[in-house]
């Protein structure tokens, strides 16, 4: 028995399944997709295979022939789901699965139309990563193991359907009332890149190759706000090399969406939050386009090494970002990562395992893992890495690296290996397994500053001493030197120094999610009742885990803040996703106040 990836009971030994065909019709009313799943082998195969399931009803096995496959559903184990045990008869080339997913599947949220923008429609929509794509269809879900895959989706007319696939026609469904959409997906990716969603869909042409979809309400507004998408495509292929997955399309869902954006391949996910009418938040969209190169050509083997994916990602994305919009943007954005990373370092305590980059997860979660430890230590370590070897010398590296793992997916140790035999001594040289496999941040981590970040970061220092910008100052700011000004004040200020930050910053008003929220935080842990109406607001309608986790955790200081907390969340915890509501329940449990469980 060889099962590598701690996450799944795929095991190394049996066949691979390597194209999927999927038939899947979306029962609104039921909450459930009645799917039928065809794994095509590698290679004809006899005797024992092992999927992963969760949540998910096996109605039916066959092969590709008909011949009956007798199954055994496992236990249903907390984090892995259950395994799904075929016995293939002999010569078997195919396995057929009819199933049905549950209306709890883990990777599924179906929001009613209230909660859409356009309030008429229902939607529904897919979050597969890290390892949820098994609630959805019966596979190996391991990023060890990639697939092509093609579907043909059913659903009630007038809504539509896109996935992480191009489009392959669409056409009348089996039933009066519905339309199939089509999809074929000719690259390889791994399942946690399997993606779906469902709704009254309109779409907006952005460039050559690539539009937005979005509700009819919506869609002017994100054609606006991602306006500059080609300009990032040719300026990420001017770093990794030629886009290799023909278009890049995005999908801006309804505000629930957990995430503020999941790199489906040729279909971005993307919240709502992004719209901030500046484009202000764009890189966002640089980081998922990113993935297009780290992650998804590149994957990580498992979520153990999830920084291979992260990482990369976000020392592209500021490469990407400095190309873009220049230097000092940069450094800015370095500064709003490192806010994150110090915030999740605090959240495990420096010494935790979960600081690593190179992690250990066997029994553990790992949507309880997450945090920005990969994303900014990650980034950080890329950036020493680029920084020793010299930019020309690493973005060759980089290029080299693309092209021998492309389409496939690595380990820490791989990637090691691979750094060794193309920079030798460079490993060693940058104290690389201190960063790979301790906790905390290494003291040779590399340092980002301007003059312009320095100066925001004294302004605030000095807000306690009753220092305040002029005007003519703030009136000059940029989305983020606010954002930087705001991140860098107490945490607690008295009433005169909230309502004057209101005021002079039209905080309460933002569009930018990221001002907001920082705001809203300050406001909520100091007691600021004035702001408390937004603060109510963006907590019913938004769900993305990054707002609500400071959010509710600020809201934990003091007692009437705390009522609030609990009556919001009371109300807006039906309308969460699984996943949001898991970590705002987490952290209203936390609270001084909370009876003892
Ligand atoms: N792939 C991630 C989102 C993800 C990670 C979903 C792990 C499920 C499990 C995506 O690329 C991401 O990192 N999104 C960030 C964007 C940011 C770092 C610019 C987000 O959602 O905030
Ligand atoms: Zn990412």
């Amino acid at each position: 028995m060889a099962r590598k990836d701690p996450h799944s009971h795929a095991d190394s030994d049996q066949p691979r399944a390597r194209h999927l065909r999927l038939l899947l019709r979306v029962d609104f009313a039921a909450r459930r997709i009645e799917g039928e799943a065809a794994l095509e082998l590698a290679a004809p195969a006899e005797g024992v295979l092992d999927l992963d399931s969760k949540a998910l009803e096996v109605l039916e096995v066959s092969t590709g022939s008909g011949a009956s496959v007798p199954f055994q559903v496992g236990p249903d184990e907390k984090v892995l789901g259950s395994r799904l045990r075929l016995s293939l008869p002999a010569g078997t080339r195919e396995v057929r699965l009819r199933y049905r997913t549950s209306p709890d599947a883990p990777a599924l949220q179906w929001l009613s139309p209230e909660q859409t923008e356009g309030g008429r429609h229902p939607f529904l929509f897919s979050q597969c990563q890290p390892i949820h794509a098994r609630s959805l269809v019966p596979l190996q879900d391991t990023a060890r193991h990639r697939l092509t895959y093609e579907a043909e989706v059913e659903v009630p007319e007038p809504l539509g359907a896109v996935m992480s696939a191009g489009p392959a026609g669409e056409g009348p469904g089996s039933r009066p009332g519905t339309r199939v959409f089509r999809f074929r997906m000719p690259q390889p990716i791994p399942p946690y890149l399997l993606a779906l969603a469902v709704g009254r869909l309109e779409s907006r042409e952005l460039g050559p190759r690539s539009r937005v979809f979005a509700e009819p309400e919506t869609v002017e507004k994100a054609a606006h706000e991602f306006a500059e998408t080609e300009a990032m495509i040719a300026r990420a292929e001017d770093l990794f090399g030629p886009y290799d997955w023909d278009r890049y399309d995005m999908l801006v869902l309804p505000p629930s969406f957990p995430y503020g954006g999941m790199e489906n391949p040729r279909m971005t996910f993307l919240t709502p939050t992004l719209l901030a009418g500046d484009r202000s938040l764009v890189d966002v969209v640089v980081h998922e386009l990113a993935h297009s190169w780290t992650g998804n050509l590149v994957t990580n083997a498992d979520m153990e090494h999830f920084w291979l994916n992260e990482g990369f990602t976000v020392w592209a994305e500021r490469r990407l970002v400095e190309a873009l919009h220049g230097e000092e943007a940069t450094v800015l954005a370095w500064a709003i990562g490192e806010r994150a990373l110090e915030e999740s370092m605090e959240r495990f305590g420096a010494g935790s395992p979960l600081t690593r980059l190179r992690t250990e997860l066997a029994g553990t979660d790992p949507d309880d893992a997450f945090s920005s430890v990969p994303y900014e230590k990650g980034a950080r370590f890329v950036t020493l890495l680029e920084r020793t070897a010299g930019r020309q010398r690493f973005d060759r590296f980089m290029r080299d690296y693309m092209a021998r793992f492309r389409f496939t997916s690595i380990t820490t140790e791989e990637f090691l290996a691979f750094l060794e035999s193309e920079l030798p001594g460079l490993a060693s040289q940058v104290g690389a397994s201190e960063w790979l496999y301790e906790p905390g941040l290494p003291s040779n981590a590399p340092v980002f500053r301007s003059p312009r970040l320095d100066g925001l970061v004294a302004m605030a220092q000095s807000f306690a001493r009753g220092e305040r910008p002029a005007n003519s100052a703030t009136a000059a700011w940029s989305p983020s030197e606010t954002l930087v000004y705001l991140q860098g004040l107490p945490r607690e200020i008295e009433r005169e120094g909230c309502a004057w930050l209101d005021a002079a910053l039209a905080l309460t008003g933002r569009g930018n999610h990221e001002i907001l929220v920082e705001w809203l935080t300050l406001a909520a842990g100091s007691d600021y009742e004035p702001a408390f109406a937004r603060l109510r607001e963006v907590l019913l309608r938004v769900g993305r885990m990054k707002y609500l986790r400071p959010l509710y955790a600020a809201m934990g200081r003091h007692p009437r803040t705390r009522a609030l907390a609990r009556e919001v969340f009371a109300e807006a915890a039906p309308r969460y996703h699984s996943l949001s509501r898991r970590v705002a329940a987490s952290v209203i449990e936390k609270y001084d106040d909370a009876p003892a469980s």
